[in-house]
């Protein structure tokens, strides 16, 4: 109970975040309602019955369903307010927050509304709640790289409301190795890049991130530990790895949760932070996976202590602005 409490109110940044993700059914069906979309399950219920992963591309399939009901600048809106007081309720004092951008411009959706709306709830979250926030636009690795680089070319009016960029989606057989130019563009902009790697792909693909894509952090990275070398560069890089233990099981990158590999990433020197990735799917917010953490691993005071400091650590804001916070 004690080190729930701690756990509970810790200041906390989330570093690794699809704001899509946090499209609880409630809000989904609101949104299909408001703009006239039929969806294929009759209520809430029916849709929660539905979210049983047996891997990381069943879960997609139904993510990409789940944000079609996204059209207007105020369900972005809507979407990214609920979420900023969610987590505001787990004492989550910064976010950084992922967007697929290229999946809404799919639908007809321009950016100028996918990112009007989000980046106004984040103004109201910082005025009204006190969060602290970035933006990070993710490309999607199940598309070509030219798709990536006319989504750059296209986000060039917006570049100022835009603070990193990401790489995510069906990881295996799209290796990092595909998105070196439009990555390399990315960093010459003078933006930070993040990557997933080593979700259900390869520590080799974590090793891509790191010399071709040039990532300032790892998103996942789990397995990063089937490779000594590669852990023992992490370590002296001081890597973040943004690690989301719910989102592993539910995706099945682990098998139960006493069998997350968190505490070993700790133990050898790995800079992991506890995040919620698609918490409307994966069944909780920042300190629900916590909780899974101390319920089945014997995590201690100084674990939870690591894993806050780690996520400001990591979080891309100036050293005065992390001082505050470590
Ligand atoms: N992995 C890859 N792509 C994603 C995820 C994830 O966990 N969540 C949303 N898109
Ligand atoms: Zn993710």
């Amino acid at each position: 109970a004690e080190l729930l409490q701690l756990a509970q109110r810790m200041p906390k940044a989330e570093l690794h975040l699809h704001i899509e993700g946090s499209l609880e059914p409630e809000l989904l069906f609101r949104l299909a309602d408001r703009n006239g979309i039929r969806l294929n399950y009759p209520d809430v219920n029916a849709l929660r019955a539905a979210y049983a992963f047996n891997n990381l591309q069943e879960f997609l399939d139904i993510y990409y369903i789940g944000m079609s009901v996204l059209r207007e600048e105020e369900d972005f809106y809507d979407l990214t307010w609920a979420y900023l007081e969610r987590v505001h309720r787990d004492n989550v004092v910064h976010v950084e927050i992922f967007f697929d951008s290229q999946a809404h411009l799919d639908r007809g959706i321009p950016l100028e509304v996918q990112i009007g709306g989000i980046r106004r709830a984040l103004r109201d979250g910082l005025a009204q709640l006190g969060i602290s926030s970035k933006l990070i636009l993710s490309f999607l690795r199940h598309l070509p790289e030219a798709h990536a680089l006319e989504t750059l070319a296209l986000a060039q009016p917006f570049l100022d409301q835009l603070d990193g960029f990401g790489l995510d989606s069906s990881e295996i057989g799209h290796p990092p190795e595909q998105f070196a130019r439009v990555f390399a563009r990315c960093r010459e902009l003078g933006f930070r890049v993040t990557a997933h790697a080593g979700e259900e792909g390869p520590a080799e693909y974590v090793r891509q991130a790191l010399d071709l894509l040039r990532v300032d952090r790892i998103d996942h990275g789990n397995h990063s530990l089937d490779d000594a070398a590669l852990v023992r560069r992490l370590t002296a890089e001081g890597k973040i790895l943004t690690v989301c233990p719910l989102s592993n099981l539910k995706l099945r990158v682990v098998q139960t949760m006493d069998r997350h590999p968190i505490l070993t990433m700790l133990e050898r020197g790995l800079k992991a932070t506890v995040n919620s990735d698609d918490p409307a799917y994966f069944g909780g917010y920042v300190n629900d996976n916590y909780r899974a953490l101390i319920a089945h691993l014997p995590v201690t005071r100084e674990d939870l202590y690591r894993l806050a400091r780690n996520s400001f650590e990591g979080a891309w804001i100036s050293e005065e602005a992390k001082a505050t916070y470590l």
